[in-house]
């Protein structure tokens, strides 16, 4: 069956798997275009390669479909097997055949085409990859990012509808990592394959993918593009996972939380609701104390608040600046670029954009 142009080459939708009464891959629904990386996003136990399984076929699910193209994979009632679903898989210990060639390790899921077919999609493959001159080799005679190539071509070989890989990089030396990354990004996008792929780094998946799906106890709690999730993040979780974050508690008063920077709009929440107001470490600015005299005018800014260096450190590009803040006590950090190491206990005042924070009801709180 042709595919019409909007089918999505890989659909899942609400699908659960529970281990032991637990629901491991809560409710998980997604959409992958052919030519898109998705990255599943989430922290070490959150059940991202759970959902991979199920999507190869490796593991089955309580409830929920996945297609392929359009077309039913699996249901709790369908199931086709693995090996018929056109989808490639790439692990972290992806292992290559030792006692094959390079060539023969691509051409391995290629069996049932002829040979002359086989070798030619192999040299194209290793041709794609890079290393051609390696085709009569052994994989021990090649290092870990040309063995890393050569398990990229060997699952791109059979031409899957669908890649799916599970942390494919962090097997490799931090130096390699970023080239590598790109290359197979390079490699995929050729191929037209819609990609799945799972890390736990949020720097990875921003470095590779068109959407991030943001995973946290089975369930994705967001979904865009890197962009989106970064600015508009849907709760402090969200935000902690990207990047260190400044938390101011307050609570709601007529529509407003009340902060030493002034008041904050919160709108759609109960009176009394606990609020954080959240922002990065970048995004605070200082200003210094002029003997007492105080700031500069930074109306933009909103309102200054004094506040005390409690510690600097030098970090190599930038320097990070503890602050405890005069009103409430609220402990702040600042990374300012270059090298800014002021005295601790140095007084300045501080300010950040509004369009640079968040306000959220605290989690598990409830109106008092
Ligand atoms: N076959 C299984 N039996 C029981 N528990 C499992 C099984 N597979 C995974 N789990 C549990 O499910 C949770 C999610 O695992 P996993 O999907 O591997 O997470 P992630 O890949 O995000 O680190 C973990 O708590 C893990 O122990
Ligand atoms: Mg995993």
């Amino acid at each position: 069956m042709n595919a019409l142009p909007e089918t999505p080459r890989l659909e899942i939708r609400n699908l659960k798997r529970a281990f032991d009464g637990r629901a491991v891959v809560d409710d998980v629904s997604l959409k992958i275009m052919p030519g898109q990386v998705t990255c599943l996003l989430g922290p070490s136990g959150c059940g991202k390669s759970t959902t991979l399984r199920l999507i190869a076929g490796v593991e089955m699910q309580d409830s929920g479909t996945i297609h392929v193209d359009g077309n039913l994979i699996c249901d709790t009632v369908t199931r086709v097997p693995p090996e018929r679903r056109e989808i490639g898989l790439m692990f972290q210990d992806f292992a290559l055949f030792p006692h094959l060639s390079v060539g023969d390790n691509v051409a391995y899921g290629l069996r049932k085409l002829p040979r002359a077919e086989r070798h030619a999609r192999a040299a194209e493959l290793l041709e794609r990859v890079s290393l051609s001159q390696y085709i009569n080799a052994y994989p021990h005679q090649l290092s870990g990012g040309e063995q890393q190539r050569v398990a990229l071509a060997r699952a791109l070989a059979p031409r899957p509808k669908v890649m799916l890989m599970d942390e494919p990089f962090s097997g490799l030396d931090n130096r390699l990592r970023d080239g590598i990354r790109d290359d197979t990004l390079r490699i995929l996008k050729d191929e037209d394959t819609a990609v799945l792929l799972v890390t736990h780094e949020p720097e990875e998946a921003m470095r590779m993918a068109d959407e991030i799906a943001l995973m946290r106890d089975g369930r994705i709690v967001q979904q865009g593009a890197p962009y989106n999730l970064y600015t508009r993040p849907v709760d402090l979780a969200s935000v902690s996972f990207f990047s260190d974050a400044n938390v101011i508690p307050a609570t709601v008063n007529g529509a407003l939380a009340l902060t030493p920077f002034g008041r904050f709009l919160a709108p759609g929440l109960a009176e009394g609701t606990p609020v954080d107001i959240v922002f990065r470490p970048q995004h605070l600015r200082i200003d210094f104390d002029r003997g007492g005299r105080g700031p500069l005018p930074t109306a933009k800014d909103g309102t200054p608040a004094r506040a005390k260096v409690v510690r600097a450190r030098f970090m190599g590009n930038e320097s990070l600046v503890e602050f405890v803040l005069d009103e409430g006590g609220t402990t702040l950090s600042a990374t300012i670029p270059n090298v800014f190491l002021p005295q601790p206990g140095t007084v300045m005042w501080l300010t950040v954009p509004r369009d640079r924070c968040f306000v959220f009801a605290r989690s598990g709180a409830a109106p008092s």
